[in-house]
């Protein structure tokens, strides 16, 4: 096989929709069959010695950003974003005499939306309840998504007290430009303000949000936003391609179609984006996110410890993560459970007394199996499947590796399946063979690169 082959099977599998894999089954696989006793039965089941990572979800933001695909919404009343904590609250006391024991947290992250909108008071509040049920491990990694936009002085250091530890601002791009395209206007000054303020109280484990893909991004625009990031000396980007998803997020219908980089403009600009952070002295982690050498997920990585979870790549290997608030999504040992996204039923379930389950599944053997397959090839872009699915058949899927094979993007031998640097960027593609539920469907997924 030539490199012009395999530069093209690349392209082509490019355009391919596959889920992002942040769980396995993903999303698209929950159904409402598993009820709020199913949900209550998982949180029962969980060992007292059980030491968990914690979850907890802000739906709300300043404004909405037109290509944002989180579950958020505006705040426009102080009233309507203070019932929102106040349920959050009382879930988490109801989790919490469900579980009905004594158990250990070692992380709890913040996502959203935007958490900083319940304010230094509100952040505070739901941290109590949470450590009302939960006894916090000595080493707690805490940490929080930001919008740099709104992170004053008086917030860095009320985070400090609240002893976050790590925290990922979503910068997006650089260029005024995008910016305006994709109605988000921050100038680079508010990035470096917000950076230089959260280094001052000593939160130094800092992440950026970018996002290639967008309007108006080209090679050579994304070329100056990686060297202008890269300069404010970052420990971890995440850069994720846009999904545009018009049909089922009415604020990206603001973004002008035709504005947007095509397929072939947008493998480009992901191999430009590697290799710029490359030649800066960070590692290339998994499928969108590079790290400094000495940043634990890159250690992680480096170990063959890295995992990915709901949040992305992540080097927490405990197996159950509890969620709090709309949409937020658990994970137990024998399942996943979502809330319901809608904040007003949200709100009105828990004040009921009920959690407020709205869908989930079960997971047994052979998901388990493939979890494990899927999870090796998009953090080690290997699967060793002899030793992650002892006894297992997995023939079928060998064989539909074969066009993969012939197009010099994976190799396989002694049960190992390894993905070549070449293929890596289609990784989400080759892993999608082990996805029994991705092959009776097409055309519900973001694009793969
Ligand atoms: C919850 S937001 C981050 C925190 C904060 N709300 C902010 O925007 O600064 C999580 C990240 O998801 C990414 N994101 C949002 N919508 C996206 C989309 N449609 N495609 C790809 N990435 C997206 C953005 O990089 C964003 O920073
Ligand atoms: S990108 Fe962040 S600030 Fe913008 S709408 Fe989405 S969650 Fe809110």
């Amino acid at each position: 096989m030539t490199i012009a082959t395999t530069t093209e099977a690349v392209r082509r599998y490019a355009r391919l929709q596959v889920p992002r894999y942040t769980s396995y089954p993903t999303a698209a696989e929950f159904s409402p069959n598993l009820s709020e006793a199913d949900h209550r039965r998982l949180l029962q089941a969980l060992a007292p010695s059980e030491v968990i990572s914690l979850y907890v979800h802000v739906p709300y933001c300043r404004d909405i950003c037109f290509y944002c695909g989180c579950h958020s919404k505006k705040a426009i009343r102080d009233d309507v974003v203070e019932d929102y904590r106040a349920a959050l609250e009382r879930e988490i006391g109801l989790v919490g005499s469900t579980i009905g024991k004594p158990i250990s947290a070692a992380r709890l992250h913040w996502g959203g939306g935007t958490p900083s909108v319940l304010g230094a008071s509100g952040l505070a509040s739901v941290i109590d309840a949470l450590r009302q049920c939960f006894t916090f491990e000595a080493d707690f990694e805490h940490a929080i998504e930001l919008d740099p936009r709104l992170v004053t002085p008086s917030l860095a250091s009320a985070l400090a007290e609240l002893r976050v530890n790590r925290v990922s601002l979503g910068v997006q791009d650089v260029n005024p430009a995008v910016q305006a395209a994709i109605g988000r206007l921050q100038p680079l000054q508010v990035v470096e303000a917000a950076v230089e303020r959260l280094r001052a109280v000593g939160i130094d484990d800092i992440n950026f949000d970018l996002i290639y893909g967008l309007p108006l991004q080209t090679v050579a625009s994304l070329r100056k936003t990686c060297a202008t990031v890269a300069a404010l000396g970052p420990d971890r980007i995440a850069y994720y391609g846009y999904a545009h998803i018009p049909e089922r997020k009415a604020n990206q219908r603001q973004i002008d179609p035709s504005t947007l980089p095509g397929a072939d403009e947008r493998f480009e600009q992901a191999e430009v984006i590697a290799s710029e952070f490359r030649a800066r002295g960070y590692v290339r982690i998994g499928i969108d996110h590079f790290a400094r050498p000495d940043d634990r997920l890159a250690r992680a990585a480096a170990a063959g410890r890295l995992h990915r979870n709901f949040q992305g790549y992540t080097d927490d290997d405990r197996s159950v993560l509890v969620g709090f608030g709309s949409s937020a999504i658990s994970e137990f040992p024998d399942g996943y459970v979502q809330n319901v996204p809608d904040v007003p039923r949200y709100i009105k379930a828990i004040g009921e007394g009920l959690l407020a389950t709205a869908r989930g599944c079960r997971v047994d053997a052979d998901a388990h199996r493939r979890a494990r397959i899927i999870e090796s090839l998009l953090c080690q872009f290997r699967a060793d499947l002899t030793q992650l699915a002892p006894g297992a058949d997995f023939g079928e899927e060998i064989d539909m590796l074969a066009p993969f094979v012939a197009e010099g993007l994976v190799s396989v031998g002694d049960g190992v399946v390894a993905i070549s640097d070449a293929g890596r960027t289609v990784a989400r593609v080759i892993a999608s063979v082990f996805d029994v539920f991705y092959r009776q469907r097409t055309g519900r997924f973001s694009v793969a690169v």
